[in-house]
């Protein structure tokens, strides 16, 4: 493949839409600065897609009503910051920069481990140890049963489905071992549901915001993402309109629709029983497939449970596709998620999987098994950390930003925060000048939205979660006052 089959194309008034607003408060010579700085965090944080070719000096101009030679001057620094590469007379093209000097790592997020940093871009807890050494090490004998096998198995292994199948069951919907099928993680799952229900051009229901990684398995796979706004109404809670969903179905076709009702990723919204019965009939009535995302069904601060989405419906549907994971309610580093479906869907998808990969690890799988013979007791345990982590965080932004208006979410693990102002990505390329890592609102949204608001996870133990919201604290205050950008990782969320 040679490189123009790779590289893509970005308009200047798509491109300015996606700058949003990304001028300095107090203006001046700091313009080309700030467009530096803007292009850059667009490029770390994901929303600006590598090998993207950029407007050309004088169209950006035109469209950013800056002069030429700010552009020009801003493309000079990301140019030397390794942001742009460019071919005389061709263009300039998107690229991760080099590693910083004595950097440990290329991959796209900071380095795991790395006390000098604060990760507040990551909603995901540490494992819960003694339960994890307890799994891993009975998982270690399990596998002796299975080492007399090649090992390959692409719906994953069978205790591990049927340990699946009985946790759904248990929470109110039947479920059968051959309506499992494994994954590596629910961003896996997602991806592969995508991959096998949609084709290039095909449009996709999102919630707005919604999870960025999701956006941008649907965007990879060239499908169209089409947004349904969710609140803030009331109260400033934040829900679904199931009204504007039926309509927004009805005028935009769509092949699939991707939704987070347990704990909405990134507000914390709950869809509400009503709502869940009106989704299942809408997916049915429409035939429109319906991708369900519990990856925080089981992270729940709430007495009351929720009953599955795909309870609302008939238990053997296939238009009901159910995303679960290990990794919020266990530990993202296991890398286990799954599907449930009807038996035949799942056939078709690991007929897709093999595309992608052939089947789970297996010790992971058999770590997971046991882990989930001990969920009700983890999930509790995880409960009690979670909602005094929850009330932590919220005090300490009622004392340090008393502007700032944060969810009050029941479950998950995460704050969606009203800033008062439209400084979310300002403030994320500024918070990585003091090691913090936070991701802003927009990677949320679709086209530069969500600039006023910000995601904070209250997954960090109390003592860090102090420092790094005083780094915060820091930067919010001298936001008007920074200089560029030095040696920074790009940075993923989950
Ligand atoms: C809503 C949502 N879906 C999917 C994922 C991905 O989860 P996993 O680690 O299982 O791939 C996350 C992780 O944060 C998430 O919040």
């Amino acid at each position: 493949m040679d490189r123009d089959d790779l590289e893509r194309r970005m308009g200047a008034r798509s491109f300015a839409r996606l700058m949003g607003d990304w001028r300095p408060a107090s203006g001046g010579g700091r313009l080309a600065e700030a467009l530096a700085d803007r292009v850059r965090l667009l490029v770390l944080d994901g929303r600006l897609p590598l090998q993207t070719r950029v407007p050309a000096e004088r169209e950006l101009a035109v469209a950013l009503e800056v002069s030429r030679t700010t552009v020009a001057a801003a493309y000079d620094t990301l140019r030397d910051a390794g942001v742009l590469r460019s071919r005389r007379g061709a263009g300039s093209w998107t690229q991760l920069p080099a590693e910083p000097s004595g950097g440990a790592s290329s991959a796209p997020y900071a380095p795991v481990g790395d006390l000098s940093l604060f990760d507040l871009a990551h909603a995901a807890p540490s494992a819960p140890t003694e339960p994890m050494r307890a799994a891993a090490a009975a998982a270690v004998h399990d596998l002796d049963a299975h080492l007399g096998f090649h090992g390959y198995d692409l719906r994953g292994l069978l205790p591990l489905r049927t340990a699946i199948a009985e946790r759904c069951t248990a929470r109110g919907l039947p479920t059968t071992v051959d309506q499992i099928l494994v994954t590596a993680g629910a961003q896996h799952a997602i991806a592969l549901v995508v991959l096998a229900l949609t084709g290039p051009g095909d449009r996709v229901v999102v919630e707005h915001p919604s999870y960025p990684n999701a956006l941008d398995a649907i965007r990879a796979h060239g499908a169209r993402a089409v947004p349904l706004p969710l609140g803030p109404g009331p109260g400033r809670t934040w829900s679904w309109d199931m009204d504007l969903l039926a309509a927004t179905i009805r005028d935009a076709a769509p092949r699939l629709m991707y939704l987070i009702p347990d704990f909405q990723n990134p507000t914390g919204a709950v869809l509400d029983d009503a709502g869940r019965e009106r989704l299942v009939e809408l997916a049915r009535r429409t035939s429109t497939p319906l991708l369900v995302d519990e990856t925080m069904s089981e992270v729940s601060l709430r007495d009351e449970p929720i009953r599955p989405v795909a309870a609302f419906g008939a238990a053997d549907s296939p238009l009901v596709l159910t995303v679960g994971s290990a990794s919020k309610s266990f530990w993202g580093g296991l890398r286990v998620g799954w599907i449930r479906t009807s038996a035949p869907m799942v056939r078709r998808l690991a007929a897709t999987r093999v595309q992608m990969d052939l089947g789970n690890p297996v010790l992971e799988q058999l770590v997971v098994t046991r882990l989930l013979a001990d969920a009700t007791a983890i999930a509790a345990a995880r409960r009690i950390e979670l909602t005094a982590a929850r009330d932590h965080l919220q005090d300490r932004i009622a004392t340090l930003f008393p502007g700032w208006v944060p969810t009050r979410p029941q479950g998950g693990m995460s704050l969606w925060i009203e800033l008062g102002e439209a400084v979310s990505s300002r403030l994320a390329s500024a918070a990585r000048r003091h090691d913090l890592l936070i991701s802003a609102g927009p990677r949320y949204g679709i086209d530069g939205a969500f600039e006023r608001y910000l995601r904070l996870p209250f997954t960090l133990r109390t003592d860090r979660m102090d420092m790094a919201l005083e780094r915060l604290l820091t930067t919010w205050r001298e936001l008007d006052r920074v200089g560029p950008l030095q040696d920074i990782e790009p940075v993923a969320v989950a």
